[in-house]
């Protein structure tokens, strides 16, 4: 079995933090979410991955490599322009050849992995010609929506619906045999001008394939939205075990905390779950739980909490940042001089809620 990993696309909810990065290399817990997706691959048995990659593809094959790092052979598979899910399909028709694949959605954090649904795909049979994860969800016209019969059986499936028939969400990871292929050629772009796995799986169904649906084993997030963002980075943390790597003085560590390599901790307290990552000097500062602080950045006299920081920001004398992301190399300090008004330089697409 192979995989398509799907690391294409604009990631325009995720904006600013978006505008210059891919969104599937965001970090939860100081690792890129797609990094996470690779893992639960490599963990399933899976060897051969063809990562979709698009506008972002530099940045994207400079932190995947060559897949060695994950125990994976890559391949990649360059779609240019978003033209849709099932468009990924289509051009990698060569890659997947005959072979059973999962198809994976790269901004999509399974928190326990797909181990057995990839087991379960493989063991059918000739039962299934494809699976589907479903997951409740208490806002479904945000997602690909399923519709079943009174026997559990997936009777079709819908986009995005203005009413949704159900509260049953897609989840972003599929298993298909290569009956796909004649499915993602026999459909049209949608209203929203994308080649729909939606559709192309409606299309199976109504040709009498057979489309196998379960629910997800454990947590599951879309993070392509900062609010989702900042709740995978707990979900992420959680999982952590303490280490401490850098160098901490005069300060309290409390719960479980990771401080990589390289890090100076002074005079502060690291409540966890949190993390500091490598190179980053925390200064008269409080981190609370749920903090993920990267590589290279600067806090002091700061109190942090429930927050993502990304690599090399500067974050000085600011009294309470709560349920915040901070991008690369951006900066938030306490204005040194009257008046003591706000003074922004804030970036396109961006959110400050200020008091
Ligand atoms: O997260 C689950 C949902 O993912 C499903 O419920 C929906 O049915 C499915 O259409 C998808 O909806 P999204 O609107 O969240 O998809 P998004 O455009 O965010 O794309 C998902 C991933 O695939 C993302 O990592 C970008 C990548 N992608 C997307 C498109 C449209 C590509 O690589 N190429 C593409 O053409």
């Amino acid at each position: 079995m192979k995989a398509l990993m799907l690391s294409g696309g604009s990631g325009t909810r995720l904006r600013p933090i978006t505008h210059t990065a891919a969104k599937q290399l965001v970090p939860i817990a100081n690792k890129p979410i797609l990094f996470y997706g690779l893992e639960s691959l490599a963990a399933a048995g899976i060897a051969e991955v063809g990562v979709v990659v698009g506008r972002t593809k530099d940045e994207v094959m400079e932190a995947v490599g060559d897949g060695s790092a994950f125990d994976l052979k890559v391949t990649y598979i360059d779609q240019g322009d978003p033209r849709g899910l099932a468009d990924t399909v289509l051009i990698s028709r060569e890659f997947l050849g005959g072979d059973d694949f999962v198809m994976y959605l790269g901004d999509n954090f399974l928190l326990g992995g797909i181990n057995d649904v990839v087991e379960r795909f493989r063991n059918r049979g000739s039962s299934e010609n494809a699976h589907i994860l479903l997951a409740r969800v208490p806002d479904p016209s945000r997602f690909g929506v399923a519709i079943m019969d009174g026997e559990g059986k997936v009777t079709g499936l819908l986009e995005k619906p203005v009413e949704p028939p159900s509260d049953l969400a897609l989840v972003g990871v599929y298993l298909f045999d290569p009956t796909i292929h004649d499915a993602v050629r026999a459909i049209e772009p949608s209203a929203r001008g994308e080649l729909e796995i939606t559709d192309a799986i409606g299309h199976l169904i109504k040709t009498g394939k057979n489309v196998g649906a379960s629910m997800v084993d454990g947590y599951w997030k879309d993070l392509g939205e900062p609010e989702a963002l900042l709740e995978g980075n707990r979900m992420a943390l959680e999982r952590l075990t303490t280490m401490i790597a850098g160098k901490v003085t005069d300060s309290k560590i409390e719960g479980t905390v990771v401080i990589e390599a390289g890090a100076l901790v002074v005079d502060s307290v690291i409540r966890g779950p949190a993390i500091v990552g490598a190179g980053t000097v925390v200064r008269s500062s409080y981190v609370g739980p749920f903090s993920s602080i990267g590589r290279y950045c600067r806090i002091e006299e700061t109190e942090v909490a429930n927050s993502i920081v990304l690599d090399n920001a500067v974050v000085s004398q600011i009294a309470e940042l709560e349920a915040s992301i901070i991008g690369r190399y951006a900066q938030v300090l306490k204005r040194a001089n009257r008046p003591i008004s706000n003074s922004i330089v804030v970036g396109d697409h961006s959110r400050l809620e200020l008091i």
